[in-house]
């Protein structure tokens, strides 16, 4: 399946973690295109070069490709060594997206998703900024993930020290998480919040738990 990748970013992210899987890269200026990724990416420069062809492209940045989806790597949910982001629901493709970003950033084993939303869509890719290509994404049921749950919820405990191989389950952006996973919970933590806050955006929720954990290991 092929995947459209918007702007120099998600091309440049692309082509660094998964160059094989590029298979289009299209520019409007090549000269300009050049020096984006000479200032930007010069460790993609060449390589955007050689695949880029002169054309129409309507994102600002001139820049725009398209890569063949990856195989999946299933075995992360059950198996891991840096936790693997669970959302249980997401209905906003950008809030996934974000979720995608700061989970490779931060170095998570992966992440999963739940519900009806295709974690591929076109606006969740648009949203990672081309992280996809960076770890496994995944659609699941939730019974498929396997490991230590810690559900994460306003109403937790205290956060303290996330395991290596804990799944971080996130709720929906009304819902919050469902019973199935709440059920399974081994933990249920919270971040915390100044009085009279209701909620984190499940974006900011899940990056400020994978950091809690990344800089702790330094
Ligand atoms: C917008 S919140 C959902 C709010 C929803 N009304 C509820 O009752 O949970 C989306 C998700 O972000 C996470 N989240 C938000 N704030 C949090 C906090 N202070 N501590 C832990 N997780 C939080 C939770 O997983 C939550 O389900």
């Amino acid at each position: 399946m092929t995947v459209a990748l918007e702007g120099f970013h998600a091309v440049k992210h692309a082509l660094r973690f998964a160059p094989d899987l590029v298979t289009q890269v299209c520019v409007r200026d090549l000269a300009e295109a050049r020096a984006l990724a000479e200032r930007l990416a010069p460790d993609v420069r060449d390589r955007l070069l050689a695949l880029a062809c002169s054309g129409d492209v309507a994102h600002p940045t001139g820049v725009e490709g398209l890569a063949v989806r990856p195989a999946e790597a299933r075995d992360v949910l059950r198996t891991r060594t840096s936790p693997l982001v669970l959302l249980d629901d997401p209905r906003h493709p950008g809030n996934a997206g974000a979720v995608i970003r700061v989970a490779a950033a931060a170095g998570a084993s992966g992440v999963a998703v739940s519900g009806a939303l295709d974690p591929w869509h076109p606006a969740v890719v648009r949203g990672s900024a081309g992280l996809h290509y960076a770890l496994p994404v995944l659609a699941v049921r939730p019974d498929e993930v396997t490991g230590p749950l810690w559900v994460l919820d306003a109403d937790g405990e205290p956060l303290g020290d996330v395991p290596d191989d804990a799944v971080l389950v996130v709720g929906s952006e009304r819902a919050g998480v469902g019973d199935e996973l709440r059920g399974r919970a081994d933990r249920v933590v919270r971040l915390p919040m100044r009085v009279g806050v209701s909620s984190l955006n499940l974006a900011t929720a899940a990056a400020a738990v994978l950091y809690a954990w990344r800089l702790r290991k330094g």
